[in-house]
């Protein structure tokens, strides 16, 4: 399990890392706190668990590579990239993180409806995903970010030894906030996934490390 680390301040991301780190297995910097921090949020945190850090990085691909580049030297385990900057970026990205991590390629948001990517003049979800799955496993991407619903065209798409990562997890009841396109953790993990990214289902709740230990539960059982 991942905990996405989406809060304001370095302390609070301190705060949940030391409590959170026996729970799961990453703990992930995204956007919010790398912005506002930069590498020291990284450096925060990566004495509890390994970091994955969420910078969805989409660019020309001598700007992925030189910042992938940047990204090795702070040591953290997992780099996003889209898939949609194409084969191209992603291999750049690939070259750029080295042996400092593992580039994992982002197919369509989580938050994404078909309505919504039509509106980009974009392809329903089921078509374009894994087109984009196999041009970044192509372009030597190890991992994946895609939504629940398509863990199992990805699957079949990339095969058995590509690391599927799904964010859009919620526990039943919990409410989905931005997240269009969701699944129970358990849900998720029937479907395909390796690794399951959670956030504000732990991260807002009274009791997080509680909420984290409810989910590793229900993953047990089922
Ligand atoms: O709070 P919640 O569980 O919705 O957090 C999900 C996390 O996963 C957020 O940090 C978000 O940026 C990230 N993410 C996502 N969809 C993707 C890739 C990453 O929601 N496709």
């Amino acid at each position: 399990m991942v905990v996405a680390l989406d809060v304001a301040t370095l302390d609070e991301a301190r705060e949940l890392a030391a409590a959170l780190a026996g729970e799961v297995g990453w703990l992930k910097v995204g956007l919010e706190l790398f912005t506002a921090y930069g590498p020291d949020a990284v450096r925060a945190v990566a004495d509890h668990a390994p970091v994955f850090l969420d910078l969805k990085l989409h660019d020309i691909p001598t700007t992925v590579e030189r910042a992938a580049a940047r990204v090795a030297d702070l040591g953290v385990g997992l780099l996003t990239v889209h898939a949609s900057g194409g084969p191209v970026m992603v291999e750049a990205a690939v070259r750029g993180l080295g042996d400092g991590g593992e580039v994992l390629a982002v197919t369509v948001l989580t938050s994404m409806r078909d309505e919504d990517l039509a509106a980009t003049g974009q392809p329903a979800a089921a078509t374009q995903v894994p087109a984009l799955a196999r041009l970044a496993v192509e372009a030597g991407a190890p991992g994946l970010v895609c939504a629940p619903p398509d863990l199992v065209a990805v699957r079949e798409a990339v095969g058995p030894s590509i690391r599927l990562v799904t964010p859009g997890v919620r526990p039943a009841g919990a409410s989905a906030d931005d997240q269009a396109r969701v699944a129970t953790p358990s849900g998720a993990v029937a479907d395909g996934a390796d690794l399951l990214v959670i956030g504000r289902p732990i991260t807002r709740a009274d009791d997080p490390v509680a909420a984290a230990r409810a989910i590793a539960a229900e993953l047990a059982g089922s």
